[in-house]
């Protein structure tokens, strides 16, 4: 499927939902994340959601759904991870989609979302993938979003995250991080091609 053109200055960012559990919250993170961006004329984002990207463990690149994954991410200029903590580290099956991959990866800025039910929940995973994307030559962004003790987010309506205006700024600051560092890195490759 090709990838369709966005304005000039605009920041194509691929969103990752890092879960594929049945039950999973995610889909909350993810619905919260796309209201934050949708208001944006700097942002245009692809959702990959790793229920409909579970890619072989084989790490098989002439797989199909990795095929179709590899332009997606080829095109952006940006990541953002929806990432819930698994024993203290992230999704086997994100680790995998992310082993799948790599030119696609690099020299671009990471944004990072991490929830978790403890009270460290997401901290960890969010840490382990700031080590994973350094070896991709990536920007971990300096400022996170988090979600620990992630039930306590949810307002006694089931609404999330209960306070909308905290989640808001945090999420501002990330995004706006993303902005400055897709278009600088972007720009910059054009100028000089990454050699490392
Ligand atoms: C296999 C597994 C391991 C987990 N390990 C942790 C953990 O180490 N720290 C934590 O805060 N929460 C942990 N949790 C709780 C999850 O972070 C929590 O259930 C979260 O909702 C998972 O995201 P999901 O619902 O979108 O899959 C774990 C959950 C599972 C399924």
């Amino acid at each position: 499927m090709p990838v369709s053109p966005i304005p000039h200055e605009a920041v194509r960012a691929v969103v990752v939902v890092g879960s594929a559990r049945d039950g999973r919250l995610a889909p909350d993170i993810a619905r919260w994340l796309a209201d934050q961006t949708d208001g944006r004329d700097d942002l245009v984002t692809d959702v990959v959601d790793l229920a409909d990207a579970l890619l072989p463990a084989t790490l098989d690149a002439g797989d199909p759904r990795t095929a179709a994954l590899r332009p997606r991410l080829a095109a952006a200029d940006a990541f953002v991870f929806i990432v819930p903590e698994y024993n203290r580290s992230v999704p086997g099956p994100l680790k995998t989609l992310i082993d799948s991959f790599n030119e696609e990866w690099q020299a671009k800025p990471v944004g990072f979302v991490g929830y978790g039910l403890g009270m460290a929940g997401g901290v960890r995973a969010v840490e382990h993938l700031r080590q994973i994307f350094a070896e991709f030559h990536c920007v971990g962004l300096k400022d996170t979003v988090g979600f620990p003790r992630v039930l306590e987010h949810y307002d006694a309506e089931g609404r999330f995250p209960a306070d909308a205006e905290a989640a808001a700024a945090a999420a501002k600051v990330m995004l706006d991080q993303l902005v400055w560092w897709g278009r600088v890195l972007r720009d910059a490759k054009k100028l000089r091609p990454y050699g490392a």
